[in-house]
């Protein structure tokens, strides 16, 4: 089965296809990262018209890498929401247009089912699992019960924690996204600086990120109001460790209670080196997968793969009235599963 996947919900224009849910033809990305860099953070209208810049010519890259013609694809995937909103609406419509011309059938995706589905590119997904969602816009541990089922047991109560990477890379002076730079620094640093672990030991697999990135700045700003200097690597260093710690910790904690023995670990800031080494020291008697790097971030082949198996465990086919959604919990969108 090949799924041709859309992915237009932030700043990357991605279109992938993929044979059987594994097998990644073509997965092509235009990042708009060096256009939002100069305003420090993703400004959507300029990114909306980015992707409408890009669309065409990246729809062509990804059939031209994958030697396939249109004909020959069997289901059109996109990503329909959460996201901005004229993002989301740019990669939609070229779907539909495409399902259109070609008389291909079409489904929505949520995004952070694209993001957990990652992981079946290169891993075999076993059930039950406990998913930890960590990107810019999103803090979750979701519990799968099998494909397609997910009930959100904690999520964050303020900040996403890849916003917190970024507005602490911000602080220290940075380039955006900052996560990737924050986390090369750490590597760099050591733990020295007192930061707090919140939520810790509260019991519950909520999170919250906006009292550590407080913390930080707040140390930065002191220091500099007393021409102190901020050691950056070790700052880095200690950030990382408090985020690390707090994901890690409840992750492991969520799964003794649900007796599971799968983690999967999904989102941009799965990427992260500093929580990938946290996970295979501390939960060496979980089957952890985490997506290599060029699937972490925002990309069509996720799409895809989500896409197959969403056809599989729910045949549901949309039509073209499909509609862009800018926030949908994963529950909501996947009710009776
Ligand atoms: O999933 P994603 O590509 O976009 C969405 O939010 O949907 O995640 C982007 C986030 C950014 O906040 C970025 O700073 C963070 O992922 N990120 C990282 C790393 N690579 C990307 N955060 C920490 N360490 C990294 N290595």
């Amino acid at each position: 089965m090949l799924v041709l996947g859309v992915e237009s919900s932030c700043d990357e224009t991605s279109v992938s296809i993929v044979r059987d849910g594994k097998e990644v033809l073509s997965n092509v990305i235009n990042s708009q990262i060096k256009i939002h860099e100069k305003f420090g953070g993703v400004v959507p209208e300029v990114a909306s018209r980015h992707h409408v810049y890009q669309v065409s010519m990246v729809f062509e890259e990804a059939f031209k890498v994958a030697n396939v013609k249109p004909e020959d694809i069997d289901l059109v995937a996109v990503t329909e929401g959460p996201g901005l909103i004229g993002s989301l609406l740019v990669g939609l419509n070229a779907a539909k247009t495409f399902a259109m011309m070609y008389n291909k059938p079409i489904i929505g995706v949520h995004h952070l089912a694209g993001h957990i589905y990652a992981n079946a590119i290169e891993h075999e997904m076993k059930f039950p699992c406990i998913a930890l969602l960590v990107s810019g816009g999103n803090t979750e541990l979701v519990y799968m019960k099998k494909h397609f089922s997910f009930e959100i047991l904690g999520e964050t109560l303020d900040d996403a924690v890849g916003e917190a990477y970024d507005k602490v890379a911000r602080v220290v002076g940075l380039p955006y996204p900052g996560g990737p730079h924050v986390d090369r620094l750490a590597h760099l640093g050591k733990d020295t600086y007192k930061l707090p672990r919140v939520y810790l030991d509260d019991g519950s697999y909520n999170f919250s990120f906006s009292g550590l990135k407080s913390a930080v700045i707040n140390l930065k700003h002191n220091a500099d109001q007393r021409n102190e200097t901020i050691d950056v690597n070790d700052l880095c260093a200690s950030f990382q460790a408090s985020v690390t710690e707090v994901l890690v910790r409840k992750t492991i904690a969520l799964c003794k209670e649900k007796n599971v023995k799968n983690i999967i670990v999904a989102g941009g800031v799965s990427a992260n080196k500093g929580l990938k080494e946290r996970f295979l020291d501390e939960a060496c008697e979980f089957n952890v997968c985490i997506p290599s790097i060029k699937y972490c971030t925002d990309n069509a082949a996720m799409i895809a793969v989500a896409g197959y198996y969403q056809i599989k465990e729910i045949p549901h086919y949309d039509d073209l009235s499909l509609n862009a959604i800018a926030s949908i919990e994963l529950e909501d969108k996947y009710p009776n599963n």
